[in-house]
């Protein structure tokens, strides 16, 4: 009750402001710790208690991890970090836009920067789940490849995993890199980087939801070749639905929560089946219900992420999403997720299927 009470608080705030103090919060250890179904999933190498992470965007510096993962979460991806600190763009830059049940943002890499990232993660040791670090290049970086490789070799010694962000909406050009021109080299750049942090972390790659079905040909098939582990599938779109009605819909930046949804799982079932199995695949965009996790392991997710949903419900939502995920396997007869996972490779049936089974007691 009081956790729900304490969403409530934090929405009558500013939406920067109520993002701060839910970091600052669960930095002091602050947070329901609620008891969460065990749905064990492994991927690249990696165990994890359930399929469920937070996103990146929530820890942008790497310091609420720990609390994030008592909150129920498998994971938790921090950053984006870049290598240099730097501002992000003029506030306000983040937009709860409730009328859709999504959020607008355009915070353009705010990071305090590896060296401050790396204190924290070098500081907070003791955490129960998997941690991920997710890199991005400085808005100002003469050559955005190479600050994959700094952030990669500074970082990844601390990390389970290491993703590559290359699809923010709002670091010009960034998303370029997804671009056959750019893929190798980029790929190239974090495989050193990786060697000279004398370590062997799976690398996941981050892509938008944007991307036309040959992008995605040429991703998949360049991730597949260059033995990237995983592809995250989506960032936040820039496309603005018809559906959208809330006040703030166009606001310029990404829009993630219930609108990204169909569209993301789209995409993640679309490189599912390109991978063929050959790649892990983490399903994120839109997902707030249990159903909505479970529509995105249907189609071949390994994993699931959110952001937004934790903004706009609060931090009952990964024990909530967790308990309504295990009833739903339930409901189709099977104990564990990999073996629903990528048993409906069509988007539109495997939602459907997901809605369904949810709505049936
Ligand atoms: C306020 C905000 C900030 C974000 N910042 C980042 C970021 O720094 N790096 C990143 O890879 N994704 C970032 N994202 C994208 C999320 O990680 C996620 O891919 C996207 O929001 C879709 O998931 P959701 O609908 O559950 O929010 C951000 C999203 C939001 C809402």
């Amino acid at each position: 009750m009081i956790w729900r009470l304490a969403a409530s608080a934090a929405r009558l705030l500013p939406p920067e402001a109520a993002h701060i103090a839910a970091v600052r919060t669960l930095q002091a250890n602050i947070g329901p710790r609620p008891d969460v179904p065990s749905l064990p999933v492994s991927l690249a190498g990696l165990d994890l208690a359930n399929p469920l992470g937070v996103a990146a965007g929530f820890d942008k510096n790497a310091a609420c991890y720990k609390g994030a993962m008592g909150l129920g979460f498998g994971h938790v991806e921090v950053g984006t970090i870049t290598p240099l600190a730097q501002p992000g763009n003029p506030k306000p830059r983040v937009f709860r836009l409730p009328q859709d049940a999504a959020v607008i943002n355009r915070y353009g890499f705010n990071s305090l920067g590896m060296e401050v990232a790396a204190a924290n993660l070098a500081r907070i040791r003791d955490y129960a789940g998997i941690l991920g670090v997710n890199v991005g290049a400085n808005k100002t970086s003469a050559n955005p490849t190479e600050d994959y490789r700094v952030a990669v070799a500074r970082l990844a010694c601390f990390a389970d995993y290491v993703t590559l962000n290359i699809s923010s909406p709002n670091t010009p050009g960034l998303r370029d890199l997804q671009t056959s021109e750019h893929l190798a080299s980029l790929l190239e750049a974090a495989r050193t980087g990786m060697q000279e942090a004398g370590v062997a972390r799976p690398i996941f790659l981050k892509i938008a939801p944007d991307l036309e079905q040959a992008d995605l040909e040429l991703i998949v098939d360049h991730c597949v070749s260059a033995g990237v582990d995983g592809i995250i599938a989506t960032n936040t779109t820039i496309s603005r639905p018809d559906s959208l009605r809330d006040r703030h819909a166009m606001q310029n930046g990404g829009l993630s929560g219930q609108p990204l949804f169909n569209m993301a799982t789209d995409v993640l079932a679309r490189i599912a089946q390109l991978g063929k199995g050959r790649i892990a695949i983490i399903g994120v965009g839109g997902v707030a219900h249990g159903w909505q996790a479970y529509a995105k392991i249907l189609v071949g997710a390994d994993l699931v992420q959110l952001y937004s949903g934790l903004a706009l419900d609060g931090p009952l939502i990964a024990s909530r999403i967790l308990h309504e995920l295990a009833a739903l396997l339930q409901k189709d007869g099977v104990r564990t997720v990999a073996a629903v996972r990528g048993t409906i490779p069509d988007a539109k049936a495997a939602i459907t299927h997901a809605f369904r089974c949810a709505q049936t007691d």
